[in-house]
């Protein structure tokens, strides 16, 4: 299969290239398309054998269910049972934005949406090319993260195109993604939401409009079965090994490690901030930025990680933050980046 790649400007989106898209999708294929967060792979999402292309495409696990997007509240009635008050908060707030709210679903949502559980994964995108494209389509857009399964999430076309070139017809490229981590999910089908999985809308943040929010056990304690099927499995893996050094003497251990890695002949890149860039000339680097702007260090981290492999490093030496507000979602994926190998110093 040929994949082709169209762009899109967001401020005048061409028509005719989302009613291509829109045909592929309603012909029951898939189309890789921007959100605010990451691309995600589409596909028709109350179309059963076309959510079973996605799993295939992305080698994804069939037990790990997919986030439906809509792009107004018409298509949420059609899909759940009822919607709780929590959940009528967090949708006024939140949506159209990066928060995926799950809920009991009505039997129209085939299993292989919601891996044969009996709730499914909801979110509204704010970005107005998904926004457009799912309005034309006029189905729910069935959509992971447009990787290949344990891969770093996409952020641009051409990170959708290295995982997935041959496996499906269409990218639609809007340019990189404005957050560049996943949305946060949470669970509103029990009494007292849950958050599944951190995102941009931080605990902090959702605890303010929710008092009674809490975090899923596995978040607080490494040792918990996350309730989140996609939680459990290896993610957002670089081909390099890597290791993550949070603290005040950070830099300094980066920079021993690296010297010791390097005599034994590994090529080594380092995941560091501005001010402590200059430490590493001896080394490929990529900075997050400014260690106060953590937004930013999340519309860069998954894009660093693939650029650290795009240039044959064999170990990724990174700097991590604490634990608390965005840092909590950026910390979540760089756990699993680094398969846990993170120092507090
Ligand atoms: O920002 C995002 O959420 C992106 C963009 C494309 O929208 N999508 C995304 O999808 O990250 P994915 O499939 O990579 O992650 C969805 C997460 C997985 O951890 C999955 O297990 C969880 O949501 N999930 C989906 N349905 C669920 C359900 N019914 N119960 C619990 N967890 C669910
Ligand atoms: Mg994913």
């Amino acid at each position: 299969m040929i994949t082709k790649i169209f762009s899109l400007d967001k401020d005048n989106i061409d028509q005719n290239i989302l009613n291509i898209a829109a045909n592929i999708i309603n012909e029951g294929n898939l189309v890789a398309f921007p959100t605010e967060t990451v691309y995600g792979l589409g596909a028709d999402g109350l179309n059963e054998a076309a959510c079973q292309k996605i799993f295939a495409a992305k080698g994804r696990p069939s037990d790990n269910p997919l986030i439906l997007h809509i792009s107004n509240q018409d298509m949420l009635y059609n899909l759940v049972d009822s919607i709780n008050d929590d959940a009528k908060k967090l949708i006024k707030t939140c949506w159209p934005g990066p928060l995926t709210l799950i809920m009991k679903k009505k039997s129209v949502v085939p299993d292989a949406v919601t891996a044969g559980l009996d709730t499914v994964a909801i979110r509204m995108p704010s970005d107005k090319i998904a926004l457009n494209f799912i309005t034309k389509a006029n189905t729910p857009i069935a959509a992971p993260s447009a990787n290949t399964s344990g891969k770093p999430s996409p952020t641009r076309a051409k990170d959708v195109f290295q995982d997935l070139n041959g496996k499906i017809p269409m990218i639609l490229d809007g340019g990189s993604c404005k957050i560049g981590i996943e949305s946060t999910v949470v669970d509103c089908s029990e009494k007292n939401p849950v958050i599944l999985r951190p995102g941009y809308y931080t605990y902090e943040y959702l605890k303010e409009i929710i008092p009674s929010i809490t975090l899923d056990d596995a978040l607080v304690n490494d040792g918990k079965i996350p309730k989140s099927p996609g939680q459990k499995y290896k993610h957002y893996s670089p081909n390099a090994k890597m290791k993550v050094y949070i603290g005040d003497n950070a830099s300094k251990k980066i920079l021993d490690q690296a010297m010791k890695y390097k005599n034994q002949n590994y090529k080594v890149g380092i995941l560091t901030f501005d001010d402590s860039i200059a430490y590493f000339d001896d080394f490929k680097t990529i900075s997050f930025g400014n260690r106060d702007n953590l937004s930013y260090m999340s519309h860069v981290l998954f894009t660093a990680l693939r650029e650290m492999d795009s240039v044959g490093v064999d170990i990724i030496l990174a700097e991590g933050v604490n634990d608390i507000d965005l840092g909590k979602s950026i910390m979540n994926r760089m756990k699993k980046s680094a398969s846990n190998n993170i120092f507090y110093l």
